[in-house]
């Protein structure tokens, strides 16, 4: 599929997943098109993205605007021969969406619905033709929590706990409809927890590197035994690539590296690993800035994902072990210290101070 030229279109490009699709995407396929929408909210850094119009001409155009702009989306769809949409953009921070959950009701639902709704009307008008793909990048925190034992499955019944995860349920239930009722070739992914290069350093990983490296406390919720299970991103984006070639419309596909870890684990080996690369010793050792903090209110216990659906249909397996991703997401971020800083801005302090001021 697509090994002619085509046209993609990727919402909220500029954050941390996108970066990385359109990044690599660019490099494995040399014959497509993208073009990333991103309405650049705290989370989104076009400075990820500044050298991609030179290095790549006009297989890339970035648009500053948001998928609730309807003129935006119609302009562009009028505009462009557009292959397919991998939606990204959202308001992805649980612990935001505790203090704030309005703004992920009209990004991640109002926004969501509006892209379909145009592109519905796109696809119509073009024909109703049979490669366009609607892909939808979700989340594994629909289906809730688990406990020490078992997998999420496709099978698994929606019971989202935080309003981000509501509302990323809310938005897999519109493209669902959307497939089912007027026949869109819409896709949904729902996804485990990603570390890599460009997350926003207000998640788990980020956060403690950051952390470490500037010998600030490092807050772990509760005790610190909640399990996630550790995708690298650039597994991620194969996998929507798989996806996006192959997948059938109407589908779920889940996404998983079955790297499962708990919170504390994670912040101790970023402690070890880094004491070794900084050579901090005896006193100097991270370990001691560990505090454990009040939980965070609703706090999902375990996520786990069965991806043997993927792997079985789509031929998808995640191509990285956790120990030497990790390892390169530590280099990563020693060697972007000017991307840190950058980052590092007024709102983002006063995100932290929010957030674990009363902790
Ligand atoms: P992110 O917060 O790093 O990036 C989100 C991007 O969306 C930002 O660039 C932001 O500017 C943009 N955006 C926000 N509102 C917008 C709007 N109205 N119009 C256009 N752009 C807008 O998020 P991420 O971690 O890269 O996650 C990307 C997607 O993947 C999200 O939908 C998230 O739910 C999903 N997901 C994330 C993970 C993860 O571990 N990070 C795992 C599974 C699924
Ligand atoms: O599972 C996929 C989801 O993973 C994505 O849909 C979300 O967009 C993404 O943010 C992520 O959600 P989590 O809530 O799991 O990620 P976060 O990095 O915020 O937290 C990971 C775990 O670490 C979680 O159990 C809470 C805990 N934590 C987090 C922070 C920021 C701490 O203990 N201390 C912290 O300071």
């Amino acid at each position: 599929m697509h090994a002619a030229p085509a046209t993609f279109l990727v919402t909220g490009g500029a954050g941390f997943i996108g970066t990385n699709f359109i990044r690599h995407t660019l490099t494995l396929r040399p014959q497509w098109h993208l073009i990333c929408l991103d309405a650049l909210t705290y989370a989104g850094n076009p400075a990820n993205l500044d050298d991609l119009p030179e290095r790549y001409g006009e297989r890339y155009r970035f648009i500053h605007g948001s998928i609730l702009d309807e003129k935006v989306l119609s302009n562009l769809f009028r505009e462009e021969n557009i292959a397919g949409v991998i939606h990204f953009a959202a308001e992805s921070h649980v612990d935001r969406s505790i203090h704030k959950p309005q703004t992920f009701i009209e990004t991640n639902v109002n926004g969501t619905c509006r892209l379909l709704t145009i592109c519905q009307e796109m696809w119509e008008k073009t024909g109703k033709p049979a490669y366009f793909r609607f892909l939808h990048v979700s989340t594994d925190e629909v289906y809730g929590s688990l406990d020490d034992v078992g997998y999420f499955t496709e099978a698994s019944p929606y019971a989202p706990n935080s309003p981000y995860s509501a509302s990323k349920a809310a938005s897999d239930h519109f493209v669902r409809a959307w497939h089912h009722t007027f026949g869109l070739p819409a896709i949904v992914t729902n996804c485990s927890n990603n570390y890599g290069p460009y997350q926003f350093p207000e998640k788990l990983i980020p956060l403690m590197i950051l952390n470490i490296l500037e010998e600030r406390e490092l807050p772990v919720y509760g005790d610190g035994a909640n399990v996630r299970d550790w995708l690298y991103v650039i597994d991620h984006c194969e996998a929507l690539l798989s996806v996006l070639e192959k997948g059938l419309p109407g589908e779920t596909y889940l996404i998983g590296g079955g790297a499962e870890k708990r919170n504390i684990e994670i912040v101790e080996l970023l402690c070890e690993r880094l004491d070794q690369i900084l050579d901090r010793r005896g006193r100097k050792r991270s370990h001691h800035l560990i505090r454990f903090v009040t939980d965070r209110p609703g706090h999902d216990y375990r996520y786990a994902i069965d991806a043997s659906k993927i792997a079985a249909q789509l031929g998808w397996r995640a191509r990285f072990q956790f120990e030497d991703a990790i390892e390169a997401t530590i280099h990563w971020y020693l060697a972007h210290r000017d991307w840190v800083a950058a980052i590092r801005s007024g709102a983002y302090r006063q995100w932290l101070e929010t957030n674990y001021d009363n902790r």
